[in-house]
């Protein structure tokens, strides 16, 4: 057995892959705002650095592997931009760079980052914000989303999850990751159903736009569905997966761009 860190463990997703992964037998290290191991803001560098430590601690030896589930939606709010952009990418690879000895420690270690399909169905999201991200400048990516008004936020979630993403599959590959044994995969679901959606759902601005969204298999994804993907992904099956992003979506990603690799 093994041990596991997961970060937004209280809800959704992050709650199903704990659940599973303890049922499983493994220790798990949950990680939240509340309802966790480890009690943690993800969206200030304070809390971030807490974080690490606290989970080093915890796991007083080598992780066997890390689920960087934490996130916050599209939603509404002055500050939401800037709660999106520090938690969903700065709240995954300032931690994942935190635990990086600990996990290479265990020799085969797995991670699964959660991504999202807005990467790819988003359109237009603005360069220079992703870029700002990989640079390490909020300041930056954010005065970048000044003029997009409501759709901010859109467009700081999906330029979260498109910076986060690339920065998995530029690490993955690197002797720091897949040099030390390290599989960083990430996991890109569609409109799952989970409190993040419900929130969408109960949003008079965003709801029409998520109902209207084209899934072709029709629905919402589950989230205990997801969490056997993730699972999957930490798994022995998955030794020679590196830098993947795997789109669980119902076929939106496809619809959307059937011709690009
Ligand atoms: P959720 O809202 O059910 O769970 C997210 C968890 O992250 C919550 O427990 C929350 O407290 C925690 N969190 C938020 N801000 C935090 C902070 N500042 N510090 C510490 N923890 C914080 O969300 P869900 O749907 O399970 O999402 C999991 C991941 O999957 C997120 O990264 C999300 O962006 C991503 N995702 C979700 C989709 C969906 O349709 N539900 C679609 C695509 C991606």
């Amino acid at each position: 057995s093994g041990v596991y860190v997961v970060t937004g463990s209280a809800s959704g997703m992050g709650k199903e892959v704990a659940a599973k992964l303890t049922a499983a037998g493994h220790r798990v290290i949950g990680v939240d705002l509340r309802d966790a191991d480890v009690i943690a803001d993800l969206s200030t560098p304070a809390g971030r650095q807490s974080a690490v430590a606290a989970v080093l601690t915890a796991a007083s030896g080598p992780l066997t592997g890390a689920i960087l589930a934490a996130g916050l939606g599209p939603g509404e709010g002055r500050n939401r931009s800037r709660l999106i952009t520090e938690v969903n990418y700065f709240g995954v690879v300032e931690l994942l760079e935190g635990w990086r000895t600990s996990l290479a420690a265990a020799q085969d270690a797995k991670v699964v980052v959660f991504s999202s399909n807005s990467t790819t169905t988003v359109p237009a999201v603005p360069r220079r914000t992703i870029n700002a991200l990989l640079a390490g400048d909020t300041d930056r990516a954010l005065r970048s989303l000044r003029m997009y008004g409501r759709v901010g936020p859109v467009m700081a979630y999906a330029a979260s999850k498109i910076a986060v993403s690339h920065w998995v599959r530029r690490q993955a590959t690197s002797p720091k990751w897949a040099g030390a044994g390290i599989r960083l995969n990430a996991l890109a679901p569609g409109a799952i159903l989970t409190p993040l959606l419900e929130e969408q759902l109960a949003s008079p601005t965003e709801s029409g736009a998520v109902q209207r969204f084209p899934v072709p298999i029709g629905g919402f994804g589950e989230p205990g569905k997801l969490a056997d993907w993730a699972v999957f992904m930490l798994s022995d099956a998955a030794d020679f997966l590196c830098g993947s992003v795997i789109f669980v979506d119902g076929g939106s990603d496809a619809y959307f761009r059937a011709g690009d690799w």
